[in-house]
């Protein structure tokens, strides 16, 4: 029996990437978000890019898994998630991890519109390590797994040989 191809896949659609774009243009083309060009998250890659790496990956799971967050909301949410805007390396307490999803939200509520919802879902995007500090929406579950995923990515590409 021939199997069936291509019905599921994990890449983007010419038609998703534009419905993507037009939600994450307005934030990533904004010169206060691009200054997370500067800054490194883990190997090579900058905040920038990691930011909008979760935000595919975010929209794509909830696409393919119809869990039915509301796309703006997560893809905003997504993109500023890490808008904490400093060197985590050089900068910071060692409770980093602990501390910058709130800095990210304040940041991200003092520069853009963002709804209380959009807020707490990057309030909680560390969780489990912020336990009492849990997701409480689909959008909110969906960041956080997105951002463990490509975290963890970058993290084993870093410790991998080339
Ligand atoms: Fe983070
Ligand atoms: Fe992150």
């Amino acid at each position: 029996m021939k199997r069936s191809r291509g019905r599921f896949s994990f890449r983007m659609t010419e038609d998703e990437s534009k419905q993507f774009e037009a939600i994450a243009a307005p934030v990533v083309t904004d010169p206060r978000v691009t200054r997370m060009k500067k800054y490194i998250q883990h190997g090579n890659k900058s905040t920038y890019d990691h930011c909008i790496d979760v935000a595919r990956m975010a929209f794509l799971i909830n696409r393919r898994f119809h869990v039915g967050a509301d796309e703006k909301k997560l893809v905003r949410a997504c993109l500023l998630h890490d808008y904490f805007l400093y060197d985590w390396h050089t900068k910071g307490d060692h409770l980093h991890g602990y501390h910058h999803p709130s800095i990210a939200g304040r940041n991200a509520e003092a520069d853009f519109s963002i709804s209380q919802k959009e807020k707490k879902m990057i309030e909680t995007h560390m969780w489990p390590l912020t336990f009492l500090h849990f997701p409480t929406s689909r959008g909110g579950w969906l960041l956080t797994l997105a951002d463990k995923i490509c975290s963890s990515r970058e993290v084993i590409k870093k410790h991998s040989f080339p």
